[in-house]
This record gives C-alpha cells, sequence and structure tokens, in this order.
C-alpha cells in the first residue's frame, strides 16, 4: 500500500491551490513517486466532485469486486451507496438523538463526580468524547452490548480482517434477531448480495468511529480554548447548528483524502498524468481566504459555511447527518454541565499523519 503523504504542516513545497510534492526518501521510509497536493477550496471541490477525472480506486489494491464502498467508482459505487443510503436514513439517525444525548449526560456526570472526588480535572476526551462516540456507533450497526468492549480495537486499520469476520457473524446474529439498526436493515435487503454486504458492515465499524472521536475532542478543544465562543453557544447567542460547522471546518479529523487521476488532466493550470496521486489537503481548504473570511478565528456562527470537512461528491461522508447529530448533542450537553471550560493541562494529541486525534483532554470540573 502506498504510504499517505504527511500533513499540510510538513509539505516541503505548498505552493499555491496545486503543488507537486516530490517524496523523497527519509529515514522513515523509502522514496515515493510524489503527488499533486491540493490545498485551494475550488480545486479540491473539482477534485471530489469528478471520479470520472480523479478515481477513488487505488492502484495495487484490492480489485474493484471486493474493494470497500471509498474505493469505488460509479457505476458500482452509486449503486451500492444507493443500498446504504436506504438503510441509513434521516428518521433512523433521528432516533438516536434521545439516547445520545443520555449517554452524553451519563459520561459527563460520572466523569464531573469522579473528578470533584479526585483533583478537580476531568478528561473530556478519554472519558466523555471517547466513549460516547464508540458507544453511538455501536447503536447504530446493532453491535450486542457483550462485544462493545472490542469495538475500538475492531475499528483499527490494521484489524480490517478481524473487522470483516466479526461483521460476518453481526449479519447471521441481525437476520436472526433483527432490531432497529443499520446492520439489520443492510441485512434483510434482498439487493445486496453477501460479498456487498460483508463490505458494507466493516466499512461502518472502521469509517464511523475515529474520525467521529476526533471531531469531538477537536471541537471541545477550540471551545477550552476560546472562552468568548464557548460563552456564547453556552448562552446560547450561538445556535448549536452553525457551530458544530465551524468546529468540524477548524478540525478536520481526516486530514487528507486521496485520488488517482483516470485520465491525462488540466488541474488549476497544472498537468496532470492519468496515474499520479492526487491528495486533497481538507484542512487547508477549510482555510481558503477566497471561501472564509479570518479562516483561523472560529465564528460559531459562519454562515454560509461550505468547509471540506465531511469530503463532497459522491463520496461524501454517508454518515454525515448521524456525526452532526452527535456533536450538536454533545456539545449541548458539555455546555449545559460546564458552566466554563478550562484547559487543566497539556492536551496530548494522538495524530497518526492522516488523522487529527487527541488523546487526552484535561479540563477543571468548574
Ligand atoms: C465527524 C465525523 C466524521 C468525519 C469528519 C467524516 C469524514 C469523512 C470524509 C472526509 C469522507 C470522504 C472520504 C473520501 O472522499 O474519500 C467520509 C466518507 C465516509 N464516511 Fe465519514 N466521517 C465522519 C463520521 C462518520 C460516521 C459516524 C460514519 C458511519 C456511521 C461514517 C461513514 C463514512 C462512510 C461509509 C464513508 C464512505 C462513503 C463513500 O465512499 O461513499 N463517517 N467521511
Amino acid at each position: 500500500m502506498i504510504p499517505l503523504p504527511p500533513p499540510r504542516r510538513r509539505l516541503p513545497h505548498p505552493a499555491g491551490p496545486v503543488s507537486w510534492q516530490d517524496e523523497p526518501g527519509t529515514a522513515e521510509g523509502p522514496a515515493g513517486p510524489g503527488f499533486w497536493a491540493v490545498m485551494g477550496h475550488a480545486e479540491a471541490l473539482r477534485v471530489l466532485r469528478d471520479p470520472a477525472a480523479f478515481s477513488s480506486h487505488r492502484a495495487g489494491e484490492l480489485p474493484p469486486s471486493s474493494a470497500m464502498l471509498d474505493r469505488l467508482d460509479p457505476p458500482r459505487h452509486t449503486r451500492l451507496r444507493g443500498r446504504a443510503t436506504r438503510a441509513l436514513t434521516p428518521v433512523r439517525v433521528a432516533r438516536f438523538t434521545a439516547t445520545a444525548r443520555e449517554r452524553a449526560r451519563t459520561l459527563l456526570a460520572g466523569a464531573l463526580a469522579a473528578a470533584r472526588a479526585a483533583d478537580g480535572v476531568l478528561d473530556l476526551a478519554a472519558d466523555v468524547s471517547e466513549p460516547y462516540t464508540s458507544l453511538n456507533l455501536a447503536d447504530l450497526v446493532g453491535v450486542p452490548h457483550a462485544d462493545r468492549r472490542r469495538l475500538p480495537r475492531l475499528s483499527e486499520t490494521e484489524a480490517v480482517a478481524d473487522s470483516v469476520e466479526y461483521a460476518r457473524g453481526l449479519v447471521v446474529h441481525r437476520r436472526r434477531y433483527p432490531d432497529d439498526d443499520l446492520t439489520t436493515a443492510l441485512a434483510h435487503d434482498a439487493q445486496l448480495t453477501s460479498a456487498e454486504l460483508e463490505m458494507l458492515v466493516p466499512l461502518l465499524l472502521t469509517t464511523g468511529l475515529a474520525p467521529m472521536r476526533d471531531a469531538a475532542a477537536g471541537g471541545l478543544r477550540v471551545l477550552a480554548s476560546h472562552p468568548g465562543a464557548y460563552r456564547r453557544l453556552r448562552e446560547g447567542t450561538a445556535a448549536p447548528e452553525p457551530a458544530v460547522e465551524e468546529l468540524l471546518r477548524l478540525c478536520p479529523p481526516l486530514l487528507t483524502v486521496r485520488r488517482t487521476a483516470a485520465a491525462d488532466t488540466v488541474l488549476s493550470g497544472r498537468r496532470v498524468r492519468h496515474g499520479d496521486a492526487v491528495v486533497v489537503f481538507l484542512a487547508a481548504a477549510n482555510h481558503d481566504e477566497r471561501v472564509f473570511t479570518a479562516p483561523g478565528r472560529p465564528d460559531l456562527a459562519r454562515t454560509p459555511n461550505p468547509h471540506l470537512s465531511l469530503g463532497a461528491g459522491p463520496h461524501l461522508c454517508l454518515g454525515a447527518d448521524f456525526a452532526r447529530l452527535q456533536l450538536r448533542v454533545l456539545y449541548e450537553e458539555v455546555a449545559r454541565a460546564l458552566p466554563a471550560l478550562r484547559l487543566a493541562g497539556p492536551v496530548v494529541p494522538s495524530a497518526s499523519g492522516v488523522a487529527d486525534g487527541i488523546a487526552s483532554l484535561p479540563v477543571r470540573a468548574g
């Protein structure tokens, strides 16, 4: 598998909205073939919306017949995505609101009680956003309670084989014991083959967790670092929906998404050749001054806010509604539980190069 390039801050030549980046060998790895870095918002949209020119399939990986949804191009992608969208309806997603709220309240109350009984510090990442997002995903996908502790491990990229095997068993379980969840809906869709099912369910387990967890913790970190913004959210002068979008814009957990040029083409005046790797830097596009005024400043009321943290075009995040719901409920409940959000120690990152994660976010209990 071709290693993904380093995040924006480490790019050696970020010249303009589209630039060629060499990948010389380093102590960490051998030289790569190089890639196009797409940093501009309009250029990113062009790439993400044109799967005929910029393919999601990667040479040298699984053949299209067994590739995951996110690595497919139309028409296979269109058909499968349509089946998955039918199962992940807005009504099904909305039904999780009450459970997510109850969960956020319980986790916050528990973490606050433990903090008050100890040193007055709670970890909003490890004790709140991590279990919150993991258990919400378990509800959505229909992971039985007995298996939930396995979820973080199953969503790791190295555990694809385990998650495929787990998903196979889950499909059998949900055929026998149906519930109001995504696996049940997909397992009862007569138009999906078992191979397609065995690809879709593990994909939800692997893609639904890490970005969700990192977006939640990232948004809380921005709020903890900007007391004025937090106060507006808490007092209700900043509405939660645009606040969610702005926090997503500032903290895209997936730093890059990758495509391969499917034909010779021109992008922002640069000649891209068939087979070239094209990497869209979501954080850079979200800071494009041609689109966002004062992009470094959190503006919780920013409207419109065409950020690309959830992608765009045919591969737009399938879980976008569910992600927005979870973030809104979490921020509302944090604002209800904590009169002030003050950092109580260093924020510990868990960045891997493609995802911008937070392992620990210590804040004062009040
Ligand atoms: C805030 C949290 C999330 C963020 C920032 C996020 C981000 C993204 C992005 C940027 C893409 C596009 C990738 C590309 O163009 O190659 C994507 C695709 C996808 N996401 Fe999310 N995601 C989040 C939450 C979720 C959740 C909760 C689920 C599952 C319930 C999910 C399931 C998927 C799937 C299945 C795809 C592939 C869609 C396709 O290829 O058609 N995501 N996500």
